[in-house]
């Protein structure tokens, strides 16, 4: 058992005993929080006050009366109408913290999920054939930290990268492959992920080029998405060559990211082919999705289009093709019945929303989803530019995310090179990716993933704000510190006074897991990179206030670089949870 109990809750437990003898019928909640009045607030006296009709100051204070102090609760006191304010001791701060801090398991004492199950996440879908764009970014980005909250937590996590490798512009794309056979060669093994890109471009531009321009290579080329769906073994096989090619570059591009992805994790829309036929005789055996005009269809009364008539989901064309929306229906079907989901989550652009409105709707009433699996779009905003409008370059095409991350990592490089005070340049270069790729992803997670959000580099790297760099450099300097102790060692001293800095930064901690939890729960890793930003605030401040090294007495100077240790340990742990480094040096 390494998980350590909260003060917070160890305060909730003793307020809520007397409660219960003060109040035995009431189901007594105590309301509490954290407060800059005192170290916590509850509130929750009033309403139960109210419920049984009896004066809230009077009930605070017997209350107050039952409450046992010592040990935990070194205060507590009625205020105001009948709030109650709570100061816990320095040393239940002291020790709680050292609790955390002997975690065998490393985990800071956080415990695990009571119930934990097992997610599909549906996240960093790139299309083959395609560059990858700030939209693939950001589903990469939260779906990764999402992904380490939950498994931090002890959830079964399935990750499936739904890439988009099936659809008519493979039919051109392989007739002009097969046509220009050496297009796609180069020496095994060789190729990077760039030049893997480049290549599919110049194949793309080339064969669009001809199929505008050449009837006869356009029938040839739709004939070819009639065998590619036939599985024709010739025609797959060049299809599998435009999915290898692609693979080479979406790799490149998640390990610039610092993100590993996992072969047998892709699984495209491709992935579900054998599956789509039943997908459709079930849902039209059941009545969910009925004939219409040939095509198989799904409608719903509250979805209509601006002409006032319902807008389906299409399952299956007129002319028997399949498209997206049944091949998320059948992904469905794996995740529910092969992967045994209670929840499914996608973290797809929010413009997408109406699409998985309708699929989720489909699958409840096939009963493929119901109340022991909950289906959720973890629905992101657009990406920004420094004006406001959708990020675009200056000739208005969409950026190149490599562009872009190639942008951050020498933006950063500036800014660490200026800074570095005993780094060589291959040291510069490996923390200046670190530092950019940091900023990038850490830019992308501390706004809550529904609202937009504004791509700008500047701010990105900047050593001054909400910023990854401000937090990697709290980090690198506590690093710092515990080498210049040399051999005075961290040291809890549970029989010291706490300065109020101390305090502050103590107390914060103690809220680590409860915010990994909450994080987790809501999938929502800004609540996360809130709380860390925070937390290098609070050590910010017990810096300036609290000499560490230079402490008044041997057991301050061992206890003060045990709070360090603690706020390093738990940034690292922290930023490790939203895919970001810590790099021991800046
Ligand atoms: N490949 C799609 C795109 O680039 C995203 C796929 C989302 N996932 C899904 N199951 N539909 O927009």
């Amino acid at each position: 058992m390494a998980s350590v109990t909260s003060l917070t809750a160890s305060v909730h437990q003793r307020l809520a005993t007397a409660l219960s003898a003060t109040l035995p019928e009431a189901d007594a909640d105590p309301l509490l929080r954290r407060s800059d009045r005192a170290d916590f607030q509850a509130n929750g006296i009033l309403a139960l006050a109210k419920k049984a009709k009896a004066n809230p100051r009077e009930l605070a204070t017997q209350v107050v009366d039952k409450v046992v102090t010592g040990g935990v609760i070194k205060d507590i006191e009625v205020s105001g109408p009948g709030f109650l304010n709570i100061t816990v001791t320095d040393r239940a701060i002291t020790e709680n913290l050292a609790a955390r801090a002997a975690d065998p398991e490393g985990r800071l004492g956080v415990p695990y999920a009571e119930t934990p199950g097992t997610t599909v996440i549906d996240y960093a879908q790139p299309n083959v054939a395609k560059e990858m764009h700030v939209g693939h970014l950001r589903s990469a980005v939260i779906g990764d930290s999402v992904v380490q909250l939950l498994e931090f937590t002890g959830e079964t996590v399935v990750r499936r990268h739904h890439i988009g490798d099936w659809g008519t512009q493979f039919g051109m794309l392989i007739q002009y492959l097969d046509e220009h056979p050496h297009e796609l060669d180069h020496k095994a093994g060789q190729v990077t992920g760039e030049e893997a890109m480049s290549n599919l471009d110049r194949l793309y531009k080339a064969a669009r080029r001809k199929f505008d321009a050449d009837e006869e290579f356009k029938t040839r080329a739709r004939r070819r998405v009639v065998d590619l769906q036939a599985g024709d073994p010739h025609t797959l096989a060049m299809w599998q060559k435009f999915v290898d090619e692609s693979k080479i570059y979406f790799y490149s591009v998640f390990e610039k990211l610092d993100m590993e992805i996992r072969d047998p994790d892709i699984v495209g829309e491709s992935g579900y082919n054998d599956m789509l036929a039943e997908t459709c005789r079930l849902l039209e055996e059941s009545g969910v999705a009925v004939r219409s005009e040939g095509a198989l269809c799904v409608f719903f009364d509250d979805i209509k289009g601006p002409d006032g008539n319902p807008v389906p989901l299409i399952v299956q064309k007129s002319d028997g093709g399949y498209g997206y929306a049944a091949t998320d229906l059948s992904a469905i079907r794996d995740r529910v019945f092969n992967h045994k989901a209670n929840a499914l989550l996608y973290v797809v652009d929010a413009r997408q929303s109406l699409h998985f409105k309708m699929v989720f709707e489909t699958a409840r009433r096939a009963g493929w989803l119901n109340d022991g699996v909950k289906a959720i779009q973890l629905a992101f905003g657009t990406v920004l530019g420094k004006d406001g409008k959708p990020f675009k370059t200056r000739e208005g095409e969409t950026v190149r995310l490599v562009d872009l991350l190639d942008e951050a990592i020498e933006r950063a490089s500036a800014v660490v090179r200026e800074k570095a005070q005993d780094l060589s340049e291959g040291e510069i270069t490996e923390r200046g990716t670190q530092v950019g790729i940091g900023a990038v992803k850490y830019a992308d997670l501390s706004t809550s993933a529904s609202r937009d959000y504004k791509f700008d580099l500047d701010q990105m790297v900047s050593l001054n704000g909400d910023t990854s760099v401000y937090l990697q450099y709290a980090y690198a300097r506590i690093q710092s510190i515990l080498r210049k102790a040399g051999d005075v060692r961290p040291a809890a001293h549970p029989e010291l006074a706490l300065s109020e800095a101390e305090r502050a930064l103590g107390l914060h901690m103690d809220q680590f897991a409860e915010t990994v939890a909450e994080a987790a729960a809501e999938y929502a890793p800004h609540k996360l990179a809130g709380y860390l930003y925070q937390l290098a605030s609070f050590y910010t401040s017990f810096y300036d206030k609290c000499p560490v090294l230079k402490a008044e007495t041997p057991e301050q100077v061992e206890n003060r670089l045990f709070l360090c240790d603690v706020t390093a340990r738990t940034l690292h742990q922290g930023m490790a949870l939203l895919g970001i480094r810590t790099p021991e040096r800046l």
